[in-house]
């Protein structure tokens, strides 16, 4: 597959399919490089917004991760830039004008091959989501990547998973032995045709979790009509990684890779309790089934250790993501539970006594040692270890699924 195809495609069917004029309406924000994520799970929470970061979007495509970035960038008053890194002018323009459309001027846009990257950087954090699976060598890609990346920099990668995809490859085999020749506008209206008259058998009818093909032509050509697409296994990403000279930080939303989340038999559970978190990861996926993609975190192995922060002192603060704390404490029991969607199923979520006294003071402002003092004030006597396991069961559960992160203050 020539660099040649692949630009052709983006060039016909930017992707995703976004309008600008939407920009005024609403802010699309996802994983990977939401700030507040990136500092949790890269920084260590230890980002001074004070110091201007610099970013590399490649492979940005019609602009989702570049324009979320730059925005949360600029309004946490950031003085960095983004660079915006694409093949497709169609899909720049799209981005550009999304950029325009929100006033931001944080952003470089540039068309190019992010395996030629010459010249550019380097960056303190590289986002490549939903890219290095359509690359002939998505190892080469890494590495250039890796190559313009700070000392102590991270990249947050999105590479499509195997299992929860079943039925994508099989209709893109099947797809490829009638369009092959055809120009890509017909290559679409097979691929509409054969989906009309699929089989009741046939695995894409049966997979609950892909729908993108019952999207614009974009999505389902990206889906099912894809020159070249490769998924990953847990294990195949961490070798990934390594082949690239880093490592994985943090796979979201942690509770998408957590045992005990989908396994409740304590006598299965033990049986995995010599594996390695990644070992743990890649059995989860087996057993779930359900994991259309990964979306990872990846460092350099030395900077393993500090690249998640940890509630682990007073000058932490939490922040909560599409969250009101105040709100949420409103309706909340002492011991209350709350519930969570992942994967297309509702996960419950056992929350601690103090969830509520807390939660009222979590701003994303406050210290966790002020908010300590605060809970202790009302609650009677309550020392700093047993503030912090209440703090820390209640951290646990949302940030298991991407709800809340941490910062150093
Ligand atoms: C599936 S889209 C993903 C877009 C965006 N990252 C997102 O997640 O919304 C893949 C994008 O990668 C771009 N791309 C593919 N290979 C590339 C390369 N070698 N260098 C730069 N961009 C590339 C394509 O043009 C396309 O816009």
């Amino acid at each position: 597959m020539s660099i040649d195809t692949l630009r052709a495609q983006y060039e016909a069917y930017p992707y995703p399919a976004r309008n600008p004029a939407d920009e005024k309406k609403r802010l699309i924000t996802g994983s990977p490089s939401h700030l507040d994520e990136v500092n949790h799970f890269v920084f260590g929470g230890r980002l001074d917004h004070g110091k201007p970061l610099s970013v590399l979007v490649a492979g940005g495509g019609t602009g989702d991760g570049t324009i979320m970035i730059a925005q949360q960038m600029a309004d946490a008053g950031n003085p960095g830039r983004v660079t915006y890194l694409d093949l497709s002018d169609a899909a720049r323009a799209v981005a550009e004008a999304r950029g325009k459309a929100r006033g931001l001027t944080n952003i470089d846009f540039r068309r190019g091959s992010l395996l030629e990257l010459d010249g550019l950087g380097p960056f303190d954090y590289i986002d490549c989501c939903g890219v290095l699976h359509h690359l002939d060598d998505p190892s080469a890609g890494l590495r250039s990547l890796a190559g313009a990346l700070k000392p102590g920099g991270g990249i947050g990668l999105m590479v499509y998973a195997p299992y929860g995809r079943t039925g994508v490859y099989q209709m893109q085999a099947a797809l490829r032995t009638i369009t092959d020749d055809l120009p890509l506008n017909e290559k679409v209206a097979l691929a509409k045709r054969l989906i009309g008259h699929l089989p009741r058998s046939n695995w894409l009818l049966n997979n609950p979790f892909i729908g993108d093909h019952k999207q614009a032509d974009a999505d389902l050509y990206d889906l099912l009509l894809h020159s070249c697409d490769r998924p990953y296994t847990v294990a195949e990403l961490a070798d990934l990684a390594a082949s690239g000279g880093l490592a994985v930080a943090a796979l979201m939303e942690p509770y998408r890779y957590e045992p005990s989340v989908w396994i409740k038999d304590p006598r299965l559970l033990k049986r995995l309790e010599e594996l390695t978190w990644l070992e743990r990861a890649a059995w989860v996926e087996q057993v779930t089934g359900a994991m259309t993609k990964h979306i990872a975190y990846l460092v350099r192995p030395q900077d393993v250790e500090g690249a998640v922060a940890r509630p682990d002192g007073p000058e932490v603060v939490p922040v909560l993501r599409d969250l009101d704390g105040a709100a949420l404490a409103k309706g909340l029991p002492p011991g209350g539970v709350l519930e969570a969607e992942l994967m297309g199923a509702v996960i419950p979520l056992p929350l601690p006594r103090l969830a509520g006294p807390i939660l009222a003071r979590v701003d994303g402002r406050t210290t966790l040692g002020d908010i300590h003092r605060a809970v202790a004030e009302k609650a009677g006597a309550l020392s700093w270890e047993a503030f912090l396991a209440q703090f820390t069961q209640l951290f646990t559960a949302l940030n298991g699924v991407g709800k809340m992160y941490l910062r150093r203050s």
